[in-house]
């Protein structure tokens, strides 16, 4: 969570430095700042609220130093408030930093720098560290350049937790030093010029070349040269490396939000995550999934671990893979999955998906299965994240930059690797060959399809003005439908703040229809065939209590319901990736009929780097 920016080079900072933070606002948005290195010295302007406030602030305009750091913050310890966003500057001025992440012994450090007179402002386990820093500089024997670097390396070694740190120093004011663990942090390399991230999309527009940090390096920046170190000092070699993502992509583009955009991108997000990985005629191809037909006779069980919208992707990926490749296949909440003892061993597939490949439950619960000895396989959308570090192997997605805090093509895209996954294991065991044929085709017909299902985006709009002002809203399927609805589910709560829920169609009977009154609405998923005449039994039971009823389907159903939005038929076990979108545009206009930030939903953060 929380967004970090740098720039060092001869332009002015200020105005790309609240450029960068306009776009890693989706990370964090309750308060905001930024440092300068002014002729004076360094110079710090922060707010609560938006980064629009900062940028309208009166005092801003006075910065015109071309060092300079900044911060959007999510709060973890201290309320949103002035004081307690960053940057934090030590009790002599000398040094300013940012931070994302926690820093989880910050209360015994605190006490430990208390006892030597250092005196604190805010609430937060962040303002330890510059006063931490001028503590180890104080105690340095080294001079100049490594004077400053020793400092920083012995502070990270007393800090517990996880930590992307950008530090100025006014007896350095041409320099600035970063360091991380556990953290995401990218250097954006320029001529003259070097721009620095917690992500890539944010310094998109100025560098394509990045240099990626590893866990516990540093690296010591200037203008026109950047060191890179590890822990003890030692000088580390990196290659910068491209990034192939079209700068356009990180911009709205002449939509009015990103979660609309990012909505009406699927057919190409599918169609890019397709790529060449499948064709009609010739076998699978993941050049990087190099698991080999011996090594998966030998696996008894997946397990598909992440969070939120991913895990939603991953239940869904759970009956793609057990149909195909005819292994048990069990999906878990990260969070749960690595403070549990997981019944996992050398016969386990792990697969993990995270979106941001950030996800600090997700890359723990994955550190937990390699250590019993899992292979691990993660699927992540952002080349180089953290994920991809830790993971056996990692195949990406390739659905471009996702902004939005709530998650939609990632999600479509996430479905799709899954069921390329499975159909690349099936031919490998050389098994289901004949479900492996058509559903090759039924995946390639997809993007033409998503287009089909966007025309029906001025229905699902008036839909969603007859019923913004619910309170409640229940959303059922079953099967896959479920996981559907699950999704949906989540979608509306994250962005229209209605409470819903969602529960198989078969479960309504067992406890949830006793909510159900007059004019509550329902939301029914319904695409699998054998399945059609059950579900609509459900739904007659709670159309005879009042229930108003919208129904997503690909069957002709001779019912009247309140709406029925028909979507193109498609092999079953890839139905979400069409059904769901008219649920993600359904919670899009929920929530700009109550006038709300669709793309940047109240308490939420795009990745959550904290436990
Ligand atoms: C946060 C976001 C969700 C997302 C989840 C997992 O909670 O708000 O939209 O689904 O994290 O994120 P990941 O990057 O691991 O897919």
């Amino acid at each position: 969570m929380c967004g970090i920016v740098g720039y060092i080079g001869e332009k002015k900072a200020k105005p790309i430095l609240i450029n960068g933070l306009l776009r890693l606002e989706y990370r964090g948005y309750d308060s905001a700042g930024i440092s300068t290195i002014e002729k004076s010295g360094i110079k710090t302007i922060k707010n609560k609220g938006r980064v629009a406030e900062l940028e309208n602030s009166d005092e801003i305009n006075k910065l015109n130093g071309t060092i300079g750091i900044g911060h959007t913050r999510w709060a973890t310890h201290g309320k949103p408030s002035t004081t307690n966003s960053h940057p934090h500057m030590d009790n002599s001025n000398t040094f300013s930093v940012v931070h994302n992440g926690i820093i989880e012994n910050y209360a015994g450090l605190k006490e430990f720098l208390k006892s030597r007179k250092y005196t604190f402002l805010s609430d937060t386990d962040t303002e330890v560290i510059p006063n931490l820093i001028h503590f180890n500089y104080q105690n340095s024997e080294e001079k100049g350049k490594k004077r400053l670097l020793e400092a920083v390396t012995n502070t990270s070694k007393m800090l517990k937790g996880s930590f992307a740190i950008e530090i100025l120093c006014s007896d350095f004011p041409d320099n600035m030093v970063v360091v991380r663990k556990d953290s995401p942090l990218v250097i954006g390399k320029g001529v003259n010029e070097n721009y620095i991230s917690s992500d890539i999309p944010a310094i998109l527009s100025f560098t394509k070349d990045f240099y990626l940090l590893n866990d516990n390096e540093f690296a010591f920046i200037s203008r026109d040269q950047i060191e890179f170190y590890d822990e003890d000092m030692n000088i580390i070699k990196k290659e910068a490396r491209n990034i192939t993502w079209d700068a356009g992509a990180a911009e709205k583009g002449g939509y009015p939000d990103f979660m609309f955009k990012e909505i009406n991108e699927q057919p190409k997000s599918v169609r890019e995550t397709i790529g060449a990985r499948i064709t009609q005629n010739s076998k699978s191809s993941i050049p990087d999934l190099k698991l080999d037909k011996e090594y998966l006779k030998t696996i008894n069980k997946i397990f598909i671990v992440a969070c939120g919208t991913a895990m939603y992707a991953g239940m869904a990926g759970k009956t793609i893979l057990e149909s195909l490749c005819e292994i048990p296949v069990e999906v878990e909440a990260a969070s749960e999955f690595r403070y549990r003892n997981p019944i996992v061993n050398e016969k386990t597939l792990c697969i993990f998906i995270t979106q941001s490949g950030e996800t600090a439950d997700t890359i723990a619960a994955l550190k937990l299965a390699k250590s019993k000895n899992a292979k691990t396989l993660a699927i992540s959308n952002v080349i180089g994240a953290s994920i991809s570090r830790e993971a056996d192997y990692t195949i990406y997605t390739h659905a471009g930059p996702e902004i939005a805090v709530a998650s939609t093509k990632a999600y479509t895209s996430q479905i799709v690797l899954l069921a390329i996954i499975a159909i690349n294991f099936a031919e490998k065991l050389e098994i289901n060959q004949e479900k492996v044929n058509e559903l090759k085709s039924d995946i390639l017909l997809l993007p033409s399809q998503l287009e089909e299902v966007l025309k029906n985006t001025e229905r699902i709009k008036s839909f969603a003005q007859r019923i913004y002002k619910e309170k409640d809203v229940f959303f059922i399927g079953r099967g896959i439908d479920y996981t559907v609805a699950l999704e949906g589910s989540l979608k509306l709560k994250e962005i229209s703040y209605i409470h819903s829920e969602a529960y198989p169609s078969g479960e309504l009977k067992h406890g949830p229809i006793a909510l159900i009154e007059n004019d509550v609405t329902i939301i029914s998923i319904l695409t699998n065939r054998l399945l059609v005449e059950k579900s609509i039994s459900n739904i007659q039971e709670v159309v005879t209590r009042g229930a108003k009823t919208f129904i997503i389907t690909n069957q002709e159903l001779n019912h009247n319901f309140d709406e029925v939005i028909t979507i193109p038929k498609t092999n079953p076990l890839i139905s979400p990736i069409l059904s769901v979108v008219p649920l993600q545009i359904l919670a899009y206009y929920i929530s700009k009929e109550k006038g709300l930030d669709v793309d940047k939903p109240r308490n939420l953060a795009k990745s959550v780097t904290v436990e």
